[in-house]
């Protein structure tokens, strides 16, 4: 039996996680999860374990906030020291993402000589202003299996010169959301969470930097919410949560603390449409089939734009109020695989490594 063990500690990380877990699990890999603690609050980890049934991580590293490098320098040291103090070394490190805790698993795996294992690789913004598309240009450099989610992915990690055991198996997310969509319903109703009904509120979520950090980003987003035809329902980044104090938030603008996933799919089945900057939420907009309007200025999920699923508005809040005013829809086909990556992978791995 092989060890892998597993980097984890930003919120998407753990949607993810929990899929390849269960799939690794069953095919017979052993797994030891190493949870960085880059996301420390209860909403914004804990939570994520109870319910998706994780395996509790073997350590918690405490790594918190920080600076860029102060945050991926501890990361580095902590993550270094627990895999030395080891019995045996792991076979593989398996990484998701592009947050600081995947570019400082991959870092140390490949300076002590274990293969990395990069999920969603070859995604591209072609923004180097974002800390994430550092942390994806590096790790995909450093990785010696790539699994990703379209084939996109793939062509991209063509064009930098990695084609060796490049794999386009689809989207954890995928599997994650149709696993985990009726178990969320039968948890919570609408009722539970907000006072709106069906399709009569829209979902926003905002938590880049560029948005966040930016006094007149977060203005034009707060102006545009308050500008458009109903409700909006905001669960706030603890990120957001500083820079909003003492702001005069608009009325039709509700704002919740950072929901569970099973919350979260909820309210995203029952919205009109998706407000964001997050990455994640764009496909589950997608697979939900709500139209998402992406406050940046470039998506790395290039396939929801088609037929007007998705829309880039940036932080203008003109271009926001137009793009929920004229959503409008067309085909829907099915994007990022068939639900089963997690299964994929597993299989790849257990080829590879022939556990
Ligand atoms: C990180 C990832 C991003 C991912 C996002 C998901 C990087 C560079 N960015 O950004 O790719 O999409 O997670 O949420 O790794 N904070 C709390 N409580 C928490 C967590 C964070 O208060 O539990 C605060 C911190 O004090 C900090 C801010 O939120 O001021 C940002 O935390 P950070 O660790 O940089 O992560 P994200 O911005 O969430």
């Amino acid at each position: 039996m092989k060890n892998i063990l597993t980097i984890v500690g930003a919120r998407p990380q753990f949607v993810k996680a929990a899929v390849v877990s269960k799939a690794l699990s069953e095919i017979g890999i052993n797994e030891t999860i190493i949870h960085t603690g880059q996301h420390y609050d209860y909403e914004m980890s804990t939570v994520f374990w109870e319910e998706l049934n994780l395996p509790s991580p073997s350590v918690n590293l405490e790594v918190g906030s920080g600076l860029h490098g102060a945050q991926t320098g501890l990361m580095l040291e902590k993550i270094e020291r627990y895999i030395l103090n080891l019995e045996s070394k792991p076979d593989a490190l398996i990484v998701y993402g592009d947050t600081n805790s995947t570019i400082a698993g991959a870092l140390v795996a490949s300076k002590l000589h274990i293969p990395v294992i990069h999920i969603e690789a070859g995604l591209r913004s072609f923004n180097r202003e974002m800390p994430e598309e550092i942390n994806r240009v590096v790790t995909d450099h450093i990785s010696t299996l790539l699994f990703c989610s379209s084939n996109e992915g793939v062509q991209q990690l063509e064009k930098e010169g990695i084609s060796e055991n490049v794999f386009n198996v689809g989207d954890v997310m995928y599997d994650a959301i149709l696993t985990f969509s009726e178990i969320s319903s039968r948890k919570y109703s609408l009722n539970d969470l907000v006072q709106f009904g069906e399709n009569e509120f829209y979902l926003a979520t905002i938590h880049r930097p560029s948005n966040t950090d930016s006094e007149e980003n977060l203005n034009e987003i707060l102006t545009a919410f308050s500008n458009i035809d109903a409700p909006v329902v905001w669960p706030v980044h603890p990120r957001n949560r500083k820079k909003l104090r003492g702001k005069d938030v608009p009325r039709n603008i509700y704002m919740l603390e950072p929901v569970s996933y099973f919350k979260m799919i909820t309210l995203l089945k029952n919205c009109r449409a998706v407000l964001t900057d997050s990455g994640g939420l764009q496909k589950e907009a997608y697979w939900m089939k709500k139209p998402c309007i992406t406050i940046r200025e470039e998506t790395e999920w290039v396939e929801t734009l088609h037929g007007g699923w998705n829309q880039i508005t940036g932080a203008s809040k003109e271009k926001i109020v137009n793009a929920v005013k004229t959503k409008t829809v067309t085909i829907w086909k099915p994007l990022y695989g068939d639900g089963k990556a997690a299964k994929a992978i597993a299989s790849e791995l257990n080829e590879y490594f022939k556990i």
